[in-house]
């Protein structure tokens, strides 16, 4: 059987979008394109630099974030994509494209969904506010994105522990390697048709299709 494809949306240094050429690439899955709507962003040389082919989209060329969506749904439709995967792509999509591929794209957020997300919540920011607020843990979460930010259901998370002399940055390198670890994780379960919906539950099948 055929791999599945998949397109990856970037925005900026893509070493999201390098756990998955090292550890899914052409193993669970193929990296058909990988789109970045900002034109220097260095995950596009990530990509070249392993033959995958490149497109920017940029909102600059367009007139509103509808056009942009329609623009970037109409690259991904010519092309048999399976799954489109947000690994630090910082523009918010359309409802349209969320309906157009619902249940199809999967979000990458560097913390406990629901905690330190949506609105506001990104980069250096998400950190910051973790240690603002103490908390003793944080981590990452993959999960389904829909047409409200890091809210679909959640896929797989995994923890960190914030210590007394964590600062954001620090804290954000520990988090990115965890990130590194679940998004490869999520892509392949969803390339193996291992992940059932329930309302708002994930359900991860083993090789043989039992609930784990
Ligand atoms: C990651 O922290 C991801 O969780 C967030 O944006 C960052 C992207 O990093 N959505 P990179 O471009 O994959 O290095």
């Amino acid at each position: 059987m055929s791999l599945k494809k998949i397109a990856v949306l970037i925005s900026g240094g893509g070493s999201n979008l390098q756990a998955l050429i090292d550890k899914v690439h052409k193993k669970s899955a193929v990296i058909d394109i990988v789109i970045s709507d900002e034109e220097d962003a260095y995950g596009l040389i990530r990509a070249k630099n392993n033959d995958i082919e490149t497109k920017v989209i940029s909102t600059k060329s367009y007139s509103s974030r509808e056009e942009f969506c329609t623009a970037l749904m109409e690259e991904i439709d010519k092309r048999d994509i399976s799954l489109i995967v947000l690994a630090g792509f910082m523009k918010i999509l359309s409802k349209d494209f969320m309906h157009h591929f619902k249940e199809k794209v999967i979000n990458i957020h560097p913390s406990l969904i629901p905690s330190f997300c949506g609105k506001g919540y990104y980069g250096i920011k998400v950190h910051e506010k973790a240690i603002e607020y103490g908390v003793k843990l944080s981590g990452a979460t993959v999960h389904f994105a829909d047409e409200k930010a890091d809210n679909g259901p959640i896929i797989i998370q995994k923890s960190v522990e914030v210590k007394s002399d964590d600062t954001p940055k620090k804290l954000q390198d520990r988090i990115l390697k965890i990130e590194h670890e679940i998004l490869p994780k999520a892509v392949e379960l969803f390339c193996e048709d291992r992940i059932e919906i329930n309302e708002r539950m994930v359900v991860i099948k083993d090789n043989k299709g039992e609930v784990i």
